[in-house]
This record gives structure tokens, sequence and C-alpha cells, in this order.
């Protein structure tokens, strides 16, 4: 014991210099560190200690006591401006009850978000994943694909925009546009106006979508999903599926693009959002984010954190679907073509994907129990191991 002594003091200043060491590297770095790390930690902490999110409720209710949204005679606070329609189409789901028609079946109404610019994004996809004929043909399934949009921002160009949109509706009759500038910020309005064209327009569909028009969707994978779920005992109700995100902290440094100051969101943390890139919500829950746009402040404009906090205050949690892509893109692989439902940026490359993909030999790849060893192993190559790409987390791979 008395012969250890030196040695103990020597490893006891060995850890006194060691832990000097770090406590510079951490304060020379604390910037860093606050931005990535403190910031992930006090808003886990929150997510998973405190969870409650119990001041939603209140912080977010409209204060004002003319709150009906649909009465668009009182539009002085600018969250409660009821923004016009300049291309629309009332019949795309069926009889608007005026002259006693019927609602169609719908399974899914699919709104795309994409701004005026995008024509050649909207041709792909019309001419891919998003042919309603095809699906109507090919899966027996009824689907509805609309456009959402505002107005091009600048106004220069705007007119000129303006007059080829309508050209291409005239061709497709697939736009919904509303007349607000169609900017990052305002991406909140687009979001109400999926929900609030859903009520009034399509509110018998079973299950609305909303997605990027960079992302490219398996609509084979997803229809039979979405059947799967219906033929449940319960049917599909209280679903909000997509790529989930759990205790995000608000981004607080200037520059993000994602920015969000103190005073629009003081909390440490996000309630639990699905990437805005993709998701999938069924009728029932489509009908209760309607109600929530109508009693909720919605200056945060931050479309996927507002949609996060309207389920929230209805009390409907995200549910976690592991081939719905966040950012990336999906490997190009026929073992994940046989799985995957979403991936995310694509915008040149959507028409020769939906050829890969839909291929009816892909699934001859995972036939049989050696095919499914194969696929397996060649998923956890693509999905687990870090320093390729990473779309699905690696749990996509064994399933
Ligand atoms: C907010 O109110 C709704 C009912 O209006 C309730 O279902 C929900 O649980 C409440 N949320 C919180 C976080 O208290
Ligand atoms: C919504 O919230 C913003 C920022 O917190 C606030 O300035 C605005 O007055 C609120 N609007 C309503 C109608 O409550
Ligand atoms: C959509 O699908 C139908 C049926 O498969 C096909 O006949 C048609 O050519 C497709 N449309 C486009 C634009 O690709
Ligand atoms: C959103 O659109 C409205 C209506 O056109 C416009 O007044 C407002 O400036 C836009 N907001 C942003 C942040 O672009």
């Amino acid at each position: 014991m008395f012969m250890n002594f030196r040695r103990i003091h020597k490893c006891q200043c060995v850890q006194l210099l060691t832990t000097g060491l770090i406590l510079c590297v951490v304060m020379v770095c604390w910037e860093e560190l606050d931005h990535h790390v403190v910031s992930h930690m006090r808003s886990y902490t929150y997510r998973y200690l405190v969870n409650s999110y119990d001041f939603l409720n209140s912080s977010f209710a409209i204060t004002s006591n003319h709150h009906n949204r649909e009465d668009g005679s009182d539009g002085e606070d600018s969250e409660l401006v009821n923004y016009a329609y300049l291309i629309n189409h009332p019949g795309k789901c069926g009889g608007a009850g005026a002259d006693g028609k019927s609602w169609d079946d719908v399974l899914l109404l699919l709104f795309v978000k994409s701004s005026p610019e995008n024509f050649e994004r909207r041709q792909a996809i019309r001419d891919t994943w998003g042919n309603e004929s095809f699906v109507w043909s090919k899966l027996g399934a009824s689907v509805r694909l609309v456009f959402a949009l505002g107005v091009h921002p600048d106004a220069e160009q705007r007119s000129r925009v303006q007059s080829a949109l309508l050209q291409e509706d005239q061709a497709y009759g697939d736009l919904i546009q509303q007349n607000f500038l169609d900017t990052f910020h305002n991406l909140t309005t687009k979001l109400i106006l999926q929900f609030h064209w859903g009520h009034e327009y399509c509110p018998q569909a079973h299950f609305l979508m909303s997605a990027d028009d960079d992302i490219f969707v398996h609509m084979p994978n997803l229809v039979k999903y979405l059947r799967e779920l219906l033929s449940t005992k319960t049917g599909a109700r209280n679903l909000w599926v997509g790529h989930v995100h759990r205790g995000a902290p608000p981004v607080r440094r200037k520059k993000s693009k994602y920015h969000v100051p103190d005073d629009l969101y003081p909390w440490p943390s996000y309630p639990d959002y699905t990437a805005g890139a993709g998701y999938v919500v069924s009728g029932d829950v489509a009908a209760k984010i309607y109600h929530a746009t109508l009693v909720l402040n919605s200056s945060i404009y931050i479309d996927d954190v507002f949609m996060g906090i309207c389920a929230k205050a209805m009390g409907v949690s995200p549910q976690e679907h592991v081939y719905f892509s966040g950012e990336g893109k999906a490997p190009y692989h026929p073992c994940i073509y046989d799985h995957m439902i979403t991936s995310h940026g694509h915008a040149k490359d959507v028409r020769s994907l939906w050829q890969a993909a839909t291929d009816p030999t892909v699934h001859s790849h995972s036939r049989g129990f050696m095919g499914s060893l194969y696929c397996t192993a060649v998923r956890v190559m693509m999905l687990c191991l870090p320093y390729y790409q990473n779309t699905y987390s690696c749990m996509a791979a064994f399933t």
C-alpha cells in the first residue's frame, strides 16, 4: 500500500492535467458545442424527462375573439387571412353535393407542395409516380394528385409565370393555387391550404399525403401499405406516419434557413413531427389537423413544426416507418425498391428511378430463402455501414 503511494500521486497528476486539457478544449470549442451538443442535450432532456408540452394549447391559442378562419370577412390579423383561390378544382374528388353527385371513393389524396416555376418537376411526377391512371389501371386504387402553389414571389416574373401556370392547368387540371407569395417563410400557409382544401373538397379520402416536389414515391408499395392498414380490425385511424424527428431543438443560429427566434418559440424542444418531405395521415387525423389550424396561431413558419404543434394539441402522435426518407436519397438497388416508400432529393432521375423501381423483375431478387438472405446482406451493406449513404436507418435492413 505504502509502496504504491508515489504511483497514485503520479496518476492523479496525469488525471489533473488531462482534465485541465479537456476543460480548455471545451472552452475553446464552446460555441460549436453549444449549438450542436448542448442544445440537443437540453432538448432531449426536455423531450424525454419533462415531455408534456402542456404550454402548447394555451400558448398557441389565437388570442383574439374572432378566430373563425372560414369567415373571410375579418382579415385584420395576418394569421387569420383566408387567401383566395386563383386556380381551383372543386370537383376533383367527385360531387361537391350541389347536383346530387356523390363523392368518389378516394384511397389517397396526394398533395405535392410545388413552386410556380417548377414546371419540369411537376411534369416528371405526372409522368411517373403521380400518374392517376397508372395507379388506377395497374393497382386498382383511386388516387387524386394535386399540386399546392402560391404566386411567384418576384413581381416582375409573376405575370409571365402565372399565364404559363394557367396553360399548364388547362392541360392537366391539377393545380391548386392561392393568392399568397410562394416563399419559404410561407410554407405554413401552404400546409394550411392543403388541410383546408382536403376538408372542403375531398373529406372522404381515406388518407392524405403531403409531399415535396423533389421526392420519389414508390406508389405500388405505398398503395399496398395503405390497403393493409385499411384492412386491419380498427381500420386506419389516428395515423400519422413518416420519418419522425423526436426532440428536435429549435435552431437559434441567425444564419440558418431554419432559424426560429426565441419570441416565436421560447422552449428548448419541438413536439415530435415527421419530415415534411413526405408523410401520410388518415382521414380522421386530417380532419383534426384542419380544426387545429382554425384555433392555433400559425406564425411559426416551419411547416413541419407547425404540423407537430397541431397534432400535439389534438392528441395525435407521429409514428415511424423505416422506409419513409427524411433528407437522403435511397440507394439504387432492387433489394431497396422492394420496400421503399419515399426517397428525397430527386429531380432529374425520377423517370429512370420509376422505370427501375417498378420493374416486375425487382421482386425476383428477394424471392425464396436465399433471395431474402442476399437482400438482407445487401441492405446491411448499404444502410448500416457509416461511410455509405444514409437514407433509411439500419433497422430497415432487417425488414
Ligand atoms: C390540448 O387540448 C386537447 C383538447 O382540446 C387535448 O386533447 C390535448 O391533450 C391537449 N394537449 C395538451 C398538451 O394538454
Ligand atoms: C401569434 O404569435 C405571434 C408571435 O408570437 C404574435 O405576434 C401574434 O400576435 C399572435 N397572433 C395571434 C392572432 O394570437
Ligand atoms: C399513365 O399511365 C397510363 C396507364 O398505365 C398510361 O397509358 C399513360 O401513358 C401514363 N401517362 C403518362 C403521362 O405517362
Ligand atoms: C406570405 O404571403 C403574403 C401574401 O402574399 C405576403 O404578404 C407575405 O409577405 C408572405 N410572407 C413571406 C414571409 O414571404
